[in-house]
């Protein structure tokens, strides 16, 4: 019975919110136990048109259920009206991948993040770059069903986990921060882990403290600051422009 087998394992597992989000976790390898359609031959035509390296998988995982009880499995019904819950990678086999060394792309850290959509356009950032993985320290849990809508079920194409300032991966940290220098006259190695601030606070005392570098985004002097993901984003493009290892994974 799909709604009893769905609550026994919706507790423990992470929620697929939407066609795209399972797509993803099925590019990336997640281990998806279940996933439903309210109209299966709809989502398997989408999937021919925008994903057939996942068409064949999805036949085989997804089970037509009627509208009703869709909506009773989400909190809040997407647009293509599919949903899955995968399997949560182990923080161990995370732990490994963050810790391994020579490291080809960098770790992004988010130090006490609060905003869950900033989040999830973090990982979803950090997929597209190629990054090693997105760390967070505080309370925000990065596995959050709103931080996994928001990360359009990327989290499966990189390495989140939440950790300590002190147990952060190893490599030369280079803080963001209004106050650095010039972001323009550094290069990023590929074994940076790259943090950013609070949207609230910016970086913590302790992060600071850790810090080799601290650098800044060009910005205009009568703006405060940028958008956490956004600043994200300029972050790891200028990474990208400067050579390393990226600039094979981009094919360039
Ligand atoms: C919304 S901002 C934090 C604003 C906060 N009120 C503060 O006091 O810093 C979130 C984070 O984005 C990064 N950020 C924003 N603008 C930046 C800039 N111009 N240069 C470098 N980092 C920036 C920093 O890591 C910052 O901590």
């Amino acid at each position: 019975m799909t709604v009893t087998s769905w609550n026994r394992l919706a507790g423990t597992s992470v929620l697929l919110d939407g066609f795209h989000a399972l797509k993803h976790a099925v590019r990336f390898g997640a281990e998806v136990p279940m996933a439903v359609a309210v109209d299966r031959q709809a989502a398997l035509a989408l999937a021919e048109e925008l994903a057939p390296d996942v068409r064949d998988a999805l036949d085989a995982l997804l089970t037509e259920v009627p509208e009703s009880t869709y909506t009773s499995l989400v909190a809040r019904p997407h647009p293509t009206a599919v949903a899955a819950l995968a399997v949560r990678p182990s923080r161990a086999a995370n732990l490994e991948k963050l810790a391994h060394t020579p490291r080809s792309a960098p770790v992004v850290v988010l130090d006490n993040p609060r905003n869950l959509g900033n989040a999830g356009a973090v990982i979803r950032l950090a997929a597209g770059f190629g990054a090693t993985g997105v760390v967070t320290t505080g309370t925000l849990d990065p596995w959050h069903p709103t931080v996994v809508r928001g990360g359009a079920g990327l989290h499966f194409a990189t390495a989140v986990e939440r950790l300590a300032v002190d147990e952060l991966p190893p490599g030369p940290l280079f803080a963001l921060d209004p106050e650095g220098d010039d972001i323009r006259g550094s290069k990023l190695p590929d074994d940076a882990v790259l943090a950013f601030g609070s949207e609230r606070s910016g970086l913590s005392a302790e992060l600071r403290a850790r810090s080799d570098h601290l650098v800044s985004l060009p910005m205009h002097p009568q703006v405060s600051s940028y958008n956490l993901a956004t600043s994200v984003a300029m972050t790891l493009y200028h990474w990208s422009l400067s050579g390393g290892t990226c600039g094979a994974a981009f094919g360039a």
